[in-house]
């Protein structure tokens, strides 16, 4: 048998179509333990994280969405068919008090390993940034308890998978063991 954490680093796939069905707080309560175990540089611990389940905001935060970026603007993948947090029925928003893409990045990765184990499907999305990272994303800061100077980062959506996409194609001579001589 694979060891459990390889096979869920291994198994995950970025994952654009849920079931409708709500995640427990449980569930919600671990993937944000496990953005908040992860390592930070100098332990520096920039991360502040909110996860949204109420459908009537997630939907708000679409329109929202769509009225900064323009109908018609191809923003991301699936974006004709979905809304911007792919339809999942939770999406955690990562934000830091400076830049810091390397922090927030573990943090994400974290949540999308994490949500892996316990069967869930994730999609890490920068897109939504378009609207949060811009003066229009004030509001959402208010919404969620967010510090006003502080920067988004970037959005994973979890939720039960609909789909089973193929594996896409890696660039394994990017990964080598350098052999001396
Ligand atoms: C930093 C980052 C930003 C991403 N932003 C988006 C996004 O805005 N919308 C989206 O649908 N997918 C987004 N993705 C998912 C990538 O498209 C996906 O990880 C990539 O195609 C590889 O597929 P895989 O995750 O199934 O291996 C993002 C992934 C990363 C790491």
């Amino acid at each position: 048998m694979m060891n459990p954490v390889i096979e869920a680093i291994l198994k995950r796939r970025t994952i654009r179509a849920y079931k409708d069905t709500p995640l427990s707080r449980e569930t919600l309560r671990t993937l944000l333990d496990c953005a908040m175990w992860a390592p930070s540089g100098r332990n520096s611990q920039p991360c502040h994280v909110r996860v949204i389940k109420d459908k009537a905001l997630l939907r708000e935060l679409d329109t929202d969405f769509w009225n900064k970026v323009g109908r018609g603007t191809p923003a991301y993948t699936k974006c004709d068919v979905n809304p911007v947090y792919q339809g999942a029925p939770a999406l955690f928003l990562i934000y830091t008090p400076t830049e810091d893409q390397m922090n927030s990045g573990l943090a994400a990765e974290n949540i999308a390993i994490a949500a892996e184990g316990l069967g869930l499907g994730s999609c890490i999305i920068a897109s939504v940034g378009s609207l949060l990272k811009a003066e229009e994303g004030e509001k959402w800061k208010k919404i969620i308890d967010i510090p006003e100077d502080f920067k988004f980062q970037i959005a994973i959506a979890v939720g039960e998978k609909d789909e089973d996409p193929a594996p896409k194609e890696r660039k394994p001579e990017n990964f080598r063991i350098v052999e001396a001589e």
